[in-house]
């Protein structure tokens, strides 16, 4: 057979179009169609009739609803599954040929055993289902630091959000031409269905697999339809494959929003945040300025994963790999984050929030006052009555919307410009009740990474398991960092030592902590726009002003370095989320001990030295 004829026969064994000439992607369909055995195939364009299409296809399923026009043109509800509401940590698994590749905080399988564990799974599981064949780039389109993705899957909830969500569609193809090269993501909902069986509106497997092989660079999940479990580009791709590759070749990619942010001089910086699942990024990354601080403007680059890289003049570099938001909507409101709202106006897919009678959505704390009646994200009666006696949520607390970047009011001119934007500081937060105070500057670079290696936070509802819990999140990468932890604080550290060698200045490190309560159990920090008081404290610190207390573990300002103006926050307050109680903190150096002890195979010296430094202080 000569070449021509191999391509058209390999195209038409797949059902694909004519412009599809990448012999490579072409027989990894067919292979993967023997294997999955769908009734059909469907390669996406990403056109918005195809988006179209499959929205009504799903709302004939059941499985999206189309909200009131008038009200919310042009958007859709998704309720899933009971089951099926948040990524699966115990479920997800990087499988690399050595055990000590993963490191210890990962769940690990030999690549050969994992193969033959999901073998049977993934027999046949398309029976009955469209196999969408969902190619996307992350990163812009063409870009030399974007990287190309093929999603095969037999859901197309997937397919309308990848468009969301990344670059999808035949941009993407054209950009992989006739031998570029892609990552492979296979995902089905594990739900085959027999000749005439009933659909569900929400298909989806009791067994659960989020795999990911970094030594093939491949993706293979099951079972789930959810968010990251099934959006392969975000957490998958974006974070856990590109952490390898990043890795390798010297750059960083992380769990970060990235925001601009100008003063009222005109002077313009970037900043990166790490805050765990559900603590803050969206929010932060669309900050609208409180009163007091009118000339100030924040705008948004990305809100959950940054891709950055050193630069030619020794400066780091960010760019946003994603396209869209896929955010937590429970305690989104006007007055937290009017640009959020704004955002979510139109053009919007949401999930498992609740349905006004007047076919709308609502989820708790969007308005003071709760509707009287609305159907729960299950599906049930609500009433504010029920809510009181059962504690029933109308929305789930994972609840999220999908939507384009392009609708945020706020977003950067810059958001999606190939070079980047280069970073002046780097902020660490998790989301501690107590012991972390509001804001610290690390003092170097090493002290910085200590800090954001041992950062604590309590779990949220964005994972499935138990919720309030205090666990060690390094980096805001615990279920995200592909390879062994240990060394990834290392590549963190070599890539500091490589930038001061170029003579460049480090970004700042900061760590924060918006969520201390009192004794009542109520947030003390205002937060949201408020936490523009201390990102302005910051870049004066950048800019080499700024005064503050040494302390443990770094430099905090003090009442009168923050501008408090149209704010009332009394200095008794802002002791109550600076101070730094010392037995809490021998406490928490017992939970850093734990840490180093299970990473302590690879664990780059410097950091015991820094945590040596810190307990000697806490001893004088
Ligand atoms: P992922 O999408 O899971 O990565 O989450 P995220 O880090 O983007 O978190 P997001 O901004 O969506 O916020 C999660 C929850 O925390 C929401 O309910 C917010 O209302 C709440 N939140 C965000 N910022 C603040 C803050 O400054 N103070 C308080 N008290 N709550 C906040
Ligand atoms: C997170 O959990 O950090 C998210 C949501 O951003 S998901 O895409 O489901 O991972
Ligand atoms: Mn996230």
């Amino acid at each position: 057979m000569n070449q021509p004829e191999t391509l058209v026969t390999l195209q038409s064994a797949v059902q694909a179009p004519a412009h599809v000439r990448h012999l490579r992607l072409l027989a990894w369909v067919r292979d993967m169609a023997a294997l999955l055995q769908p009734s059909a195939i469907h390669w996406c364009d990403g056109s918005e009739a195809e988006y179209d299409r499959l929205c009504a296809e799903l709302v004939a399923a059941g499985t999206l609803r189309k909200l009131d026009p008038a009200k919310r043109p042009n958007s859709y509800l998704a309720c899933s599954d009971a089951s099926d509401v948040a990524r699966v940590e115990d479920r997800t698994f990087i499988c690399c040929e050595r055990r000590e590749d993963a490191g210890p905080t990962n769940n690990w399988m030999a690549p050969a055993d994992m193969r033959a564990t999901l073998q049977p799974l993934f027999q046949g599981a398309m029976r009955g289902r469209t196999l969408y064949v969902v190619p996307f780039s992350m990163g812009p389109l063409g870009s030399p630091i974007a990287h190309i993705g093929v999603e095969l899957s037999d859901s197309a909830y997937v397919a309308v959000n990848m468009r969301i969500m990344t670059r999808m569609g035949r941009g993407a193809l054209d950009a992989l031409g006739a031998d570029g090269d892609f990552v492979p993501c296979v995902h089905s909902v594990g739900a085959p269905l027999a000749p005439g069986q009933k659909d569900v509106p929400w298909p989806c497997n009791a067994t659960k697999y989020i795999v990911h092989y970094p030594e093939t660079r491949e993706i293979w999940s099951y079972g789930s339809g959810y968010g990251g479990n099934a959006l392969l580009g975000k957490k998958c791709f974006a974070l856990r494959i590109a952490s390898n590759m990043g890795r390798r070749d010297g750059w960083l990619a992380e769990h970060m929003l990235i925001l601009g942010v100008t003063n009222p001089q005109g002077k313009k910086y970037h900043v990166a945040a790490a805050f765990p699942s559900a603590c803050g990024k969206t929010n932060f990354a669309m900050l609208i300025p409180p009163r007091g601080f009118e000339g100030w403007r924040v705008t948004t680059i990305g809100d959950d994963i940054a891709w950055i890289k050193p630069g030619a003049d020794g400066r780091l570099y960010a760019i946003n790999p994603e396209a869209g938001y896929f955010g937590v909507a429970p305690g989104t409101n006007e007055q937290s984050n009017a640009n959020c709202m704004a955002s979510l106006e139109r053009d919007v897919i949401f999930t498992n929030v609740a349905l006004t009678d007047d076919g709308d959505v609502w989820w708790e704390g969007m308005t003071k006052t709760p509707p009287a009646h609305l159907t729960d994200w299950q599906g049930r009666d609500w009433t504010p009555e029920i809510a009181q006696a059962t504690g029933a949520k109308a929305a789930h607390p994972n609840a999220r919307f999908t939507v384009a970047a392009s609708n945020n009011p706020a977003l950067d001119p810059a958001w999606d410009d190939p070079n980047g934007v280069a970073i002046d500081a780097f902020i660490f937060g998790g989301r501690r009740s107590t012991t972390v105070p509001l804001v610290t500057e690390a003092r170097d670079w090493i002290e910085g990474v200590y800090m954001a290696a041992t950062m604590g936070s309590e779990t949220t509802a964005a994972a499935a398991g138990k919720q309030g819990v205090v666990r060690r999140d390094p980096f805001a990468m615990l279920p995200f960092a592909g390879y062994n932890m240990a060394e990834y604080f290392g590549h963190w550290l070599k890539l500091g030592d490589r930038l001061v060698a170029s003579g460049a200045e480090l970004p700042k490190i900061f760590t924060v902590n918006w969520f201390r309560k009192d004794a009542d159990g109520r947030f003390v920090w205002p937060g949201f726009g408020d936490n523009l008081r201390v990102l302005a404290w910051m870049l004066e610190r950048v800019e080499g002003r700024g005064g503050g207390e040494e302390h443990l573990f770094g430099i905090t300002p003090r009442y009168q370095d923050i501008h408090w103006h149209g704010l009332d926050f009394s200095e008794a307050q802002y002791r109550s989320v600076t101070s730094i109680d010392r037995a809490a903190w021998a406490d928490e150096m017992k939970l850093h001990e734990d840490l180093f002890e299970r990473l302590a195979h690879k664990l780059p010296p410097e950091l015991l030295s820094a945590k040596a430094a810190i307990e000697a202080r806490l001893a004088a």
